[in-house]
């Protein structure tokens, strides 16, 4: 498999379907109950800010009980004995790579524990619910906080990161994600125009996977694993 030093890990929702996470667009997903113009676009918030702030923090109370699982384990095992810098992109809003041990985590969708305020731009930790009257203990200013996920309409988080860490990779994973919401979805030709090896991890084929040189498809929680296997065994044998 080669000997790898930048690795990028680009991550969606399927990395946590196997720890009892719905995903976005499955049957029975988050957007097939659920209106994204309700619920994820800049304009919904203006327009209806205590629903967005109940939606979120009902998935709040649920995203932050859940637990890794052993494709979220593989990468900390992948930055515990391969080496090589390992850098994670997730669209996750969820903490479970951050739970299983992952370092080096950039979420360019946001974080589910999060809320910024719109007067000082402060960001609030908090697994608690965030409403219309929760006071920023920055500015101390009321009715100014919204949930830290990047809308429809918003600009992604990190970009600068992660526009330098798909240039210098070596090998680009992306796992559990359909690759329809840009820009994430152009990650893969960018690393790709640099150079980079692509694997894409799924379990099915998606819409963009032109740009990915090998194909591994069924439950991450299995394919990861196996995956992360064989680059430590690669790595040992050519010691
Ligand atoms: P999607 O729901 O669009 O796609 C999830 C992908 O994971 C699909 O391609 C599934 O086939 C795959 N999948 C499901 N279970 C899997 C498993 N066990 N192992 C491997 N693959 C599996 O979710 P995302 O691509 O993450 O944005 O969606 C991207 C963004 O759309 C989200 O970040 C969200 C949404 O709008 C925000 O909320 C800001």
């Amino acid at each position: 498999m080669g000997k790898f030093k930048n690795i990028v890990i680009l991550t969606g929702a399927g990395i946590s379907a196997e720890s009892g996470l719905a995903t976005f667009r499955a049957a029975n997903g988050l957007w097939n109950n659920h209106k994204v113009e309700d619920v994820a676009t800049i304009e919904a918030f203006q327009r209806n800010p205590a629903y967005v702030h109940e939606f979120y923090n009902d998935l709040k109370k649920e995203v932050l009980a859940a637990k890794p699982n052993a494709a979220h384990q593989a990468i900390t095992r992948l930055q515990k004995e391969y080496p090589a810098e390992v850098s994670v992109i997730t669209q996750n809003v969820d903490l479970l790579h951050e739970k299983a041990g992952n370092q080096n985590v950039y979420h360019i969708h946001g974080q589910i524990n999060q809320a910024v305020c719109l007067n000082c731009g402060q960001i609030l930790e908090t697994s608690g619910d965030v409403d219309t009257e929760t006071v920023c203990p920055h500015c101390g200013i009321g009715g100014m906080m919204k949930p830290n996920i990047v809308f429809f309409g918003e600009n992604l988080l990190y970009m600068d990161k992660v526009d330098e860490l798909l240039r210098r990779c070596d090998l680009f994973l992306s796992v559990g994600t359909s690759g329809v919401v840009f820009p994430a979805a152009a990650f893969v030709q960018t690393a790709k125009y640099y150079g980079a090896a692509t694997y894409e991890f799924n379990l099915e084929a998606t819409s963009n996977n032109f740009y990915f040189d090998q194909h591994i498809m069924g439950p991450a929680g299995t394919t990861l694993p196996a995956f992360v296997d064989e680059m430590i065994k690669d790595i040992k044998n050519a010691d």
